[in-house]
């Protein structure tokens, strides 16, 4: 079955932000599902959706990224792909646009399964890929948020993370093609203000991505260390298992998991083998969209 669930993150996302949320989703959905009904395997699909979402500007993945505390952007990625189990992801880049297509030359070019830093920009190179300038992925709109928090000195960063409203628009992708193949596919700006060379749980395979055609695709948004702690993506996959692919029993067991063990915010949203899809969150607000060949209409909702 053709399906296709995507998330634009999971906090208390302002009203005013409701629209522009709504409108990034929409078109990658958009996106997403022509290709899938013209015969696109999931790769390419999750690929071109979640670059649709990085380029957006409305999300913390790509342009328009949360700064760290150096005033700088560092993007982390991943991919998996459900049929090979093979995967690729992407750690602490400063001049890759769209660092999900980096995470799929990772997953299909490379011998590893995760580069970082500048290692991962010279492979980009290597492969052909081009860089940008740092300054093309700075957003006005985050900058004015970071110098305004660097002027307030208020740096309880760490209990902040914690907070259901605390900024976290990482995106993501789990499509289903013609052949039943599964994608998954991660990418985010990390949390506002974090440690330069800090890495969360969106490029890690099992904590903000999983992909495995015999049981289902998760991908993951919110605090990452609370989901790197509890290996949140791969936890929802065993759960899905367990339970004989019950993508609501599975996806709310994994968030309730994270509040009690943890201490953890964010969401999910999960595909079964047969192409089901579900969501589950804990913050006031989750971006998500989903449509299935079953369905007349998608459901966007913010
Ligand atoms: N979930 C994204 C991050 O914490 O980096």
């Amino acid at each position: 079955m053709l399906s296709l669930i995507i998330h634009g993150g999971a906090w208390d996302i302002p009203e005013q932000e409701i629209e522009a949320h709504t409108n990034g989703i929409t078109t990658a959905l958009t996106i997403g599902w022509r290709m899938l009904k013209s015969g696109a395997n999931a790769v390419d699909t999750v690929e071109k959706v979640v670059s649709s979402l990085e380029d957006d500007g409305t999300f913390d993945a790509g342009k328009g990224s949360h700064l760290n505390a150096d005033g700088r952007i560092e993007l982390d990625a991943s991919m998996m792909n459900g049929k090979t189990l093979r995967c690729g992801a992407v750690a602490a880049v400063h001049h890759v646009k769209n660092p999900i297509s980096l995470a799929r030359k990772i997953m299909e070019q490379s011998e590893h399964i995760l580069l970082v830093g500048a290692g991962a920009e010279n492979f980009a190179l290597e492969q052909g890929m081009s860089l940008c300038s740092h300054k093309e992925l700075i957003s006005q709109r985050e900058l004015n948020k970071w110098k305004a928090f660097q002027a307030s000195h208020d740096f309880s960063t760490k209990d902040a993370f914690k907070k259901s409203n605390q900024p976290s628009d990482t995106v993501g992708a789990v499509a289903m093609d013609t052949n039943g193949d599964i994608c998954v596919g991660t990418s985010t700006g990390g949390t506002f203000n974090k440690h330069p060379g800090r890495v969360g749980d969106s490029p890690l395979i099992g904590c903000g991505t999983y992909a495995d055609n015999e049981i289902g695709g998760v991908s993951t948004t919110g605090w990452g260390e609370a989901m790197m702690k509890i290996v949140m993506a791969k936890t929802v996959i065993d759960f899905l298992e367990q339970n004989g692919g019950d993508i609501h029993k599975a996806a709310t067991k994994g968030v309730d998991l994270l509040k009690r063990k943890v201490d953890g915010y964010g969401g999910v949203i999960v595909m079964n083998n047969k192409g089901e899809v579900g969501v589950a969150y804990n913050t006031p607000r989750m971006a998500r969209a989903y449509i299935t060949e079953q369905m007349i209409e998608p459901i966007i909702t913010v």
